[in-house]
């Protein structure tokens, strides 16, 4: 600003020029005088448009509405909650830009005890300019150094002390110990810092400098330590204002408001970084010359221009300026503009705080401008004082008028006229210039007249408040150790998976040769799978999956059609007497029957039997053992198909001829096989899990003929029951086995289908609750029920789709007690038990595949799977991850997965028209 810029009426602009030499007329200086202080002045109007236009920033900000130059950035701090009280413990904070060119340690015990407190010890260690000036690593390098400096004299021990990191600045926060730094403000400027995360730098600098005793836990804005720091005695701080080189505000906003986050419930704190208000230009019509002046010659010139009008970094500058002016235009210090006047940054924000302090008295005031090697009249002390109440006026009613925008935001964001809350305030302008807070107070009861505002000023600058913000990141990375060693054993590797992979094939070996084997390797007597040409009428049952069904297949020129009901299987029924069972399924065949219109047709009947059954041939089956929740007595070791003759048999006037009976694998690699003939593999992950897949017969035990193939039903859900799967067995899946009917057998099932997953989920949901991770440690009776969590909740809760809202839903429904992070935690464990099951599924498919393949003596192979079951078909990355994997250990494969439509009633049919051909064929 030369000093021939305006001075007096139509100063804005006006070419009046006024030298020492002719100063103007006393009563002319007066008026030019005022005019001059009166650009600071800002009218109510003035107040209130800015109040709107800044909460009209503030919610476009906070839809990510933001446009290239951001007026307001609204940046969420990853503090959820407001402190408990119950935080305890020893932290070091790092203070670093609340204070500009110093930054300050405190080491602060927290008890844990409302109301009682320890005050905490701190020191302050000034920053060097060129370090704040200079290459980012040497600001944190020089941060390092004081922190082990004022560590050397403290009772560390061999501990690892949890440090905060109270960091001044707007950054991208995406944890609470991850934030990226995206512009300095308030005299820094250093560089390789912006867009990167600031606790990494400072892990960095720790590291280098070979500070072993601290780990930084959590990187927290001032205003959030303010806010924070509020003793919670006095009721809930729910804004944190600070007003010290820089100016700045944070309050607690409604998640749902939050565009950034995907979170509906609960709220979290905001930090509003209002300092870049105007940056777009909306407080023209306050700026003066001065404070153009001012930002032309900062280090951020066009940015901060809020925070330039309030911050105590700038109010010192902006009265030198107006005191340089009005004395080159004569109207003060007769004219003399020593260098000290002239020059940058010779006022600070004590000296204004001085030299406006109604109590400082003119001999003190003259003492001050003296030493700043002015040489004041009396005279000038009243205008210098004016000068200095004009700027801190208009920087305390435009920080009312933000804090008023705030105040608005938060009547919107909860939907309330009247409001009642606290401001927690921090920082030297509001210490240091008592007006200030006065007219702070004054102008928000103006401006928002609705909101009853308690001022409660922190009493350690937020140092507390940043160690509450550390032992909750303290607790929560606590927590995060606990979780992941609670889930490492689900976290299955390449290696594992290739050794599971190795046994499976061995045990299937084994089986084949008819050695013992946890994998019985049944031959199902399938020799081909459909070649299209079948015809008839079938009737179809369909038992063992999540529903019995009774199907209607009629299979012609044009393809296959199905009329299928679904009945119930009681669990009375299903662990009653096996009479009982199978007199059901002829209830269910007959009402089906007369539904149908087929009473008294004698249809060739296909079974499809989901459990390991030895087939002594087509229509043969001896159950081996029950799976799946079933029980029922008096079956096992019986021929199935006989059971059910004899049930047709006790029913009157009922005829059917049961042709075949079929595993639901087979059922489903039939089916499949009608649509695509490359399918020679059944997969089923549902209830259970089980596959078979065309062997060649001269690799089958047991069964005459070593031409052809026959279709082998592998029953790895028994897989490991000898021990020799390697994968390794968690306490959860122990409680699942031994809450099971059916302990210690079915291993590979309960690792990996619908029956188990649910189970397993929730005993480790219990192991975390009891850590006190998940639900504040808080008991939860509901989850001590069995099966409450449904294997389908893991489906919904890992959907992409899904919010985590809706993953909340889910879990409040079970009438769980949850936080946002516990939603989180719950996914988390749902991810890994689902993940595993994946894996292994993908690791048995490969083992069958590669056995194919070098049955075959094939370089590549490729070949289809047919797959049925809810849990495969519902979960949302289920199915990619078995792919995944099954892509990685048989690289030689070309596997294209085939969900079957229709269940493997239509397989069974078809096995049973392939049977009925054949037998025609024999006949003629
Ligand atoms: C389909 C098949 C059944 C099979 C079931 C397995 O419904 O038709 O034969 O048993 O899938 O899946 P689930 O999830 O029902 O156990
Ligand atoms: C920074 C804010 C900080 C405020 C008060 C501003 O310059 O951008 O992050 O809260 O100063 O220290
Ligand atoms: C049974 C298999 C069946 C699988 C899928 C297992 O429990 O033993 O026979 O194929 O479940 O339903």
């Amino acid at each position: 600003m030369d000093s021939s810029g305006p001075v007096g009426p139509g100063c804005r602009g006006g070419a009046l020029s006024a030298r020492p030499e002719c100063s103007p007329h006393p009563s002319d200086s007066t008026q030019l005088v005022q005019e001059c202080l009166k650009q600071f002045e800002v009218t109510e109007a003035q107040l209130r448009q800015i109040q709107a236009s800044l909460l009209g920033s503030m919610e476009q900000a906070l839809l990510g509405q933001n446009g290239p130059a951001p007026a307001v950035r609204m940046l969420p701090a990853y503090v959820g909650s407001t402190p408990h009280g119950t935080e305890q413990g020893d932290f070091v904070v790092l203070e670093l830009g609340a204070t500009g060119a110093s930054l300050r340690v405190l080491w602060v015990t927290l008890t844990g005890t409302e109301g009682s407190r320890v005050e905490p010890r701190s020191r302050e260690f000034v920053i060097p300019p060129d370090v704040m000036l200079g290459p980012g690593q040497q600001l944190f390098d020089f941060a390092a150094r004081c922190l082990a400096e004022f560590l050397e004299a403290l009772p560390v021990h061999s501990r690892t002390l949890p440090l905060g990191f109270n960091f001044s600045f707007p950054c991208h926060q995406t944890g609470l110990d991850q934030s990226t730094l995206i512009s300095w403000t308030k005299g820094f400027k250093c560089s390789d810092v912006e867009g990167q995360d600031v606790v990494r730098l400072l892990r960095e600098a720790l590291k280098r400098q070979g500070v072993t005793s601290l780990s930084v836990v959590a990187v927290v804005n001032d205003t959030v330590g303010t806010m924070m720091g509020c003793d919670p005695g006095l009721g809930p701080c729910e804004v944190g204002l600070v007003v010290d080189t820089g100016t700045n505000a944070c309050y607690m906003e409604e998640a749902r408001h939050v565009a950034a986050l995907d979170e509906d419930r609960g709220r979290v704190c905001v930090s509003v970084e209002w300092g870049s208000f105007g940056d777009d230009r909306a407080l023209g019509l306050v700026l003066t010359p001065f404070d153009h002046a001012l930002d032309l010659e900062s280090l951020n010139p066009g940015a901060q221009r809020f925070e330039k009008l309030i911050g105590g970094l700038y109010l010192g500058e902006l009265v030198r300026l107006v005191l340089a002016h009005l004395a080159q235009h004569g109207l003060l210090f007769g004219g003399c503009t020593p260098p000290a006047l002239l020059s940058r940054g010779t006022l600070g924000l004590e000296h204004v705080a001085e030299l406006q302090d109604p109590s400082a008295g003119t001999a003190r005031v003259l003492t001050v401008l003296q030493s700043l090697g002015l040489s004041p009249g009396a005279s000038d002390v009243g205008l210098v004082q004016s000068v200095c109440m004009a700027v801190s006026t208009r920087a305390a009613r435009l920080c009312a008028t933000a804090l008023a925008a705030v105040l608005g935001r938060l009547q919107h964001s909860r939907e309330q006229q009247a409001l009642q809350l606290s401001v927690a305030t921090g920082g030297r302008v509001l210490a240091r210039l008592p007006r200030f807070r006065s007219l702070l107070q004054e102008t928000v009861m103006l401006l928002a007249p609705e909101c009853s505002v308690t001022f409660i000023p922190s009493e350690d600058g937020g140092g507390r408040g940043v160690a509450v913000v550390t032992a909750v990141a303290a607790r929560l990375a606590a927590h995060r150790c606990l979780l992941e060693e609670t889930l490492a054993p689900f976290r299955l590797d390449q290696e594992q998976l290739v050794v599971v992979q190795a046994q499976m094939r061995e045990a299937m070996a084994q089986g084949l040769r008819g050695e013992a084997s946890s994998l019985r390797m049944l031959p199902t007597y399938v020799r081909a799978t459909p070649d299209g040409s079948e015809r008839g009428d079938f009737l179809a049952l369909d038992l063992g999956g999540t529903h019995f069904r009774v199907l209607l297949v009629r299979v012609a020129a044009g393809g296959v059609q199905i009329t299928s009901q679904v009945y119930a299987i009681p669990e009375q029924v299903a662990q009653g007497t096996g009479r009982q069972l199978f007199d059901h399924i002829v209830d269910c065949i007959v009402d089906f029957q007369q539904r149908q219109g087929l009473s008294g047709q004698s249809l060739p009947l296909g079974f499809t039997f989901s459990f390991p059954c030895r087939q002594l041939g087509l229509d043969q089956g001896i159950l081996l053992t029950w799976t799946k929740g079933f029980n029922a007595s008096d079956c096992e070791g019986q021929d199935v198909v006989t059971l059910l003759r004899e049930a047709i048999g006790r029913r009157q006037a009922v005829e059917l001829n049961v042709v075949a009976i079929v595993n639901d694998t087979v059922g489903t690699m039939m089916s499949c096989g009608y649509e695509d003939h490359r399918c020679e593999v059944g997969l089923i992950v549902g209830t259970g899990t089980n596959a078979c897949y065309m062997e060649e017969l001269q690799n089958v035990a047991g069964v005459p003929g070593d031409s052809g193939r026959m279709c082998i039903n592998m029953e790895w859900g028994a897989f490991g029951d000898d021990g020799r799967l390697s994968v390794p067995s968690t306490c959860f899946d122990a409680s699942v086995d031994r809450a099971s009917i059916n302990p210690g057998k079915q291993r590979f099932e309960k690792l990996i289908s619908g029956m188990y997953l649910g189970e397993i989920v929730r005993h480790i949901l219990l192991h975390l609750n009891s850590l006190g991770v998940l639900f504040r440690g808080q008991q939860t009776q509901r989850l001590q029920s069995r099966d409450i969590f449904k294997t389908k909740f893991l489906s919904e809760i890992e959907s992409d789709s899904l919010a985590l809202r809706q993953v909340r839903a889910i879990l409040e429904d079970l009438g769980l007690p949850l936080t946002s992070d516990d939603a989180l935690v719950v996914r988390e464990v749902c991810q890994a038990v689902s993940r595993r099951a994946a894996q292994l599924c993908g690791a048995g498919v490969a083992a069958v595949v590669e056995k194919i393949r070098e049955n075959r003596g094939l370089e590549e192979l490729a070949v289809t799977v047919g797959v049925d079951g809810t849990l495969y078909k519902l979960h949302p990355h289920f199915s990619s991850l078995v792919a995944d994997t099954v892509r990685a250990l048989a690289p030689r494969c070309a596997v294209t997965f085939l969900q079957s439509e229709d269940g493997s009633g239509k397989g069974a049919a078809l096995v049973t028209a392939v049977a009925c051909r054949l037998a025609q064929m024999a006949r003629v």
